[in-house]
């Protein structure tokens, strides 16, 4: 074996001095393992690729059908498809994956989804790829690879039918190469999604090939991704005494020691017995090479599995954590004689952690809150087809809100967004099942689950485990068995399963049975962790119930809002009465629809409603935040969702919980949130400053880093005002305060001080009617990959170009140039138009259009009319 340190020339590089030498072989074991039948395949290549082992995207030029067709037979016959009838290309559309088609459709009480569902159509969906293979891939082993289609997906090549795959949120393949065509004729794939059997979610999953599709070439030897992985542990004795080290130059933490454990698993089918030489390379973020070796083996058969397990002592690593989410990029080469075999690529992130039953969660020796949130996989006016910029454009909102966990509610997630949560910093508690045998809706997993649930879970630990952001598996969420002793013998299983498979990190479920005596799933010792949804008033109670035991608030608050929506922002007699109490909607189990109070499915923005299984956003975050043996919280939800939205039936169709609303714009909350959890300085004034005369107003503003506040009408003060000064002023509580303010048109202004003096301001003013539009354009998601997408969010302004808070318009969207419109959103929960209609109104003043570039690089004018508002319009260049 040769190990080549690579130490960086001192002046060029700093790293030299600080973490020389990063790692060093300890132990490397190489081994054949179930070797068959040696047979030597003659080596003929025809050039050096057919060597290589391939994943390559396989998301463009399928087509697409809804509903029935003929029979397997016609849809896969090559002189058929590709002999298309004119009527055949109406039947079938090409477009390009990932896909959603229910949030194609209509919304509709009719659909049987129902509005919990998202009121939009479920159904049997039907996409096919025609593909040829070059001559010379006929000595590769040909895969097919899915992200995860939504559900009970079917899967033929050429008329074959390849397997099935009841789970509509795990990835899985297939090897096609027996009934594969490589002398230059079509192949055909055809891949069956039914979603017909509704409902079988508690909310909105889309339907389709709703995330990634690869195809694998295989050459004579491949590395088999989900059995080789790469994981890190800090060795700790050393590390603590070093620990306090902040590297200057990246203000990160760095533990002196560590070690590298690493598996590499190949399936080897060699046309030769020639050495085959395996070179480990690892790259810091600034790309700079820090581990150069190389292992040469020599294969004693052709065929097998070969197996290279190492563990390697690293120095003075750069610790991964949410704040600082160093990575460093692991990356294996497979070669005999000159040609290279495979690559494997793996970001590394190096972190410690534990968890403590008296104070909770620690990361890499410090104690750190977690405050998550969840969230359901939902892209706004993609429905749930998994796109990189809406991913982006998600986190990026919640990173910038303070929140440093994400929850999968309640499914493992498209493995892009464990990448991103790896390299913005965001920790993970990857979630496996929303049910178990006992089922939640007439037709979901629980039918699935006998027969599926080891495959499934298997393969999500063997997926994710690679993630430094994946710090917890949760292996379901208010499962049912947790009332019966079936949950005991279940939950055991489980978490052996997951334990075979990662040993690294603890498991989980999110209960809600507080009584030990009572919870079958806690009561069978195998959990690491136990999480509780809501309750808050039992948390105390529940360190003595289970004693010892770390816990955390897997899901809380379930508020209900809708963005800029303020109507109970007038005080009169009712609302002064209700002023400081919650109210409850439904108001218990026996409610199932609450009365539509303002009359149009909304409610209110002011923090005060909540569903009654949970509470407000302040109450929640008091009762986690005042105790520290609560290891952190999850928020019921992060963003707003197609279905479950509780309190209202039809046309209310999506979910009123998130603290940024389904189209990405932030609600009030938001500024909450941001002014607990993060350092940045914050001034939120609510609501807006278009009412009536003289109507008595309350507002509210949210603030950090300030001693005191002052709010100004039209110049006059209207006194001052400290959080946690209840007593003075009544409303007033440790997160917000509030002033009562008679109406009068014109600026309401907050000013912060810090020491006496002004540290920032906020105004609001009264607004006219609407007569422009704004638009800011957000392309910073665009990676110049087509696909990826841009952000356009309009607001209505007023002719002096104030924001106009409370009159809506229709909008007519027209997009020339090179990319087209996705679609648009206003966040508004019962919203009927589709999403992607061209005619769109906006939602209080806002919405967002969604526009998709045809080209890597180029141009596109975004044109917006509307009745009485002057025309609009936008030139974006994207790409660089
Ligand atoms: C929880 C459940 C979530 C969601 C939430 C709504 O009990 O775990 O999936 O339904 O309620 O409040």
């Amino acid at each position: 074996m040769v190990i080549t340190m690579i130490r960086h020339d001192k002046k060029r590089n700093i790293l030299r001095k600080r973490v020389p030498p990063y790692f060093k072989m300890l132990l490397m074991l190489a081994v054949f393992s179930q070797l068959s039948a040696c047979h030597l395949i003659g080596v003929h290549a025809g050039s050096d690729t057919d060597y290589l082992s391939e994943k390559v995207l396989f998301n463009t030029d399928w087509q697409f059908h809804l509903g029935s067709i003929d029979s397997i037979k016609s849809m896969t016959d090559t002189t058929t498809v590709l002999n298309k009838k004119p009527s055949e290309s109406l039947f079938w559309r090409t477009l390009t994956l990932p896909h959603d088609w229910s949030v194609e459709g209509a919304f509709s009480q009719a659909n049987p989804a129902g509005n919990q569902g998202g009121a939009l159509p479920g159904g049997v969906g039907w996409y096919r790829k025609v593909f040829r293979l070059d001559s010379k891939d006929s000595t590769r082993k040909i895969g097919i690879h899915f992200d995860g289609i939504y559900r009970n997906s079917e899967v033929w090549i050429n008329g074959h039918l390849l397997g099935q795959r009841p789970n509509g949120f795990i990835g899985f393949d297939y090897n096609m190469t027996n009934y594969l065509n490589f002398d230059g004729r079509s192949n055909v794939l055809l891949v069956r999604a039914d979603n017909s059997r509704q409902p079988n979610a508690r909310w909105y999953t889309g339907s389709g090939i709703n995330r990634d599709v690869y195809l694998i070439k295989n050459g004579p030897l491949s590395i088999n991704d989900k059995k080789s992985y790469f994981f890190a542990t800090v060795v700790k004795d050393t590390a603590v005494a070093t620990l306090e080290k902040v590297n200057l130059e990246r203000n990160s933490q760095v533990a002196a020691a560590a070690s590298l454990h690493g598996q590499i698993v190949m399936q080897a089918d060699l046309r030769s017995l020639k050495p085959v030489e395996v070179t480990t390379e690892i790259f810091d973020d600034a790309h700079r090479l820090v581990v150069h070796e190389k292992k040469s083996l020599q294969p004693v058969q052709t065929e097998g599995v070969l197996t290279l397990s190492s563990i390697v002592p690293l120095e003075n690593v750069r610790l991964w954590s949410p704040d600082y989410p160093n990575l460093y990029t692991l990356e294996v080469s497979v070669t005999q004689d000159g040609l290279l075999l495979d690559q494997y690529q793996q970001k590394l992130g190096i972190r410690y952690f534990h968890f403590d039953a008296r104070n909770g969660f620690y990361l890499n020796g410090q104690r750190t809150e977690i405050k998550g949130v969840c969230l359901h996989s939902d892209f706004g006016v993609l429905g749930t087809a998994y796109q990189y910029s809406a991913m982006v454009r998600q986190l990026k909102l919640l990173k910038q809100m303070g929140c440093n966990a994400i929850r999968t509610a309640h499914n493992p997630p498209a493995p892009g967004m464990l990448d991103l949560c790896d390299s913005m910093g965001f920790l993970v508690m990857d979630e496996a099942f929303d049910m178990w045998q006992k089922k939640k809706t007439k037709y979901d997993y629980s039918k699935d689950f006998a027969l599926w649930h080891k495959r499934d879970l298997e393969d999500q630990i063997k997926r994710d485990r690679r993630h430094p952001s994946v710090f917890l598996w949760s292996i379901g969420n208010e499962i049912r068995e947790q009332f019966d002793t079936s949950g005991i013998r279940l939950t055991n299983e489980l978490v052996a399963i997951v334990k075979a498979l990662d040993s690294t990190r603890p498991v989980t479920a999110a209960m809600t049975e507080t009584h030990a005596a009572k919870n079958n799933i806690a009561k069978a010792g195998a959990l690491d962790i136990l999480g509780f949804n809501y309750k808050i008033d039992q948390y105390d109670s529940l360190a003595l119930n289970f004693p010892g035991k770390a816990l955390i608030a897997s899901e809380t608050v379930s508020a209900l809002q809708t963005r800029g929506m303020y109507k109970d922002g007038v005080i009169n007699e009712t609302v002064a009465k209700m002023k400081d109490s919650i109210i409850y909607m439904p108001y218990g189990p026996k409610q199932k629809f609450a009365p539509n109070i303002n009359g149009d499915w909304t409610l209110s923005a002011y923090d005060k409603i909540a569903a009654y299984w949970g509470t407000n956003h302040e109450n929640a975050w008091r009762a986690v935040k005042s105790r520290p043996f609560i290891a952190g919280t999850f928020v019921w939800t992060g963003i707003d969702y197609l279905g479950e939205p509780v309190p209202f039936p039809y046309p209310a169709r999506s979910s009123y919980y998130g603290i940024i609303d389904q189209a990405g714009l932030p609600k009030d909350i938001y500024y909450f949130y941001q002014s607990e959890w993060t350092d940045k300085p914050v001034l939120h004034l609510l609501p807006h400053w278009n009412w009536q005369q003289g109507q008595l107003i309350d507002v509210w503003c949210y603030y950090n880093q300030a001693d005191q506040v002052e709010l100004f009408l039209n110049g006059r003060s209207l006194g001052t005002r400290k959080k946690g000064d209840g007593n003075k002023h009544p409303g007033d509580n440790e997160f917000h305060v509030n002033w009562q303010v008679p109406f009068e048109k014109g600026t309401l202004k907050v000013v912060a001080y810090k020491n006496g003096k002004e540290v920032r301001r906020e105004l609001v003013k009264t607004a006219g009617i609407p007569s422009n539009i704004q638009v800011i354009v957000d392309s910073s998601t665009f990676r110049g990959v087509l696909g990826d997408l841009c952000y356009l969010t309009i607001q209505l302004q007023d002719k002096a170009g104030n924001p106009v808070p409370n009159q809506d318009k229709l909008l007519h969207f027209d997009v020339q140039g090179d990319a087209h419109l996705v679609g648009v959103n206003n966040g508004y929960q019962a919203e009927l138009r589709s999403f992607k209609d061209k005619d769109y109104p906006t939602w209080k003043g806002k919405c967002v259009a969604v526009i998709r570039p045809d080209k890597t690089k180029g141009s596109f004018s975004l044109h917006i009319t509307g009745k009485n508002l002057l025309d609009k319009t936008v030139q974006v260049h994207f790409g660089k």
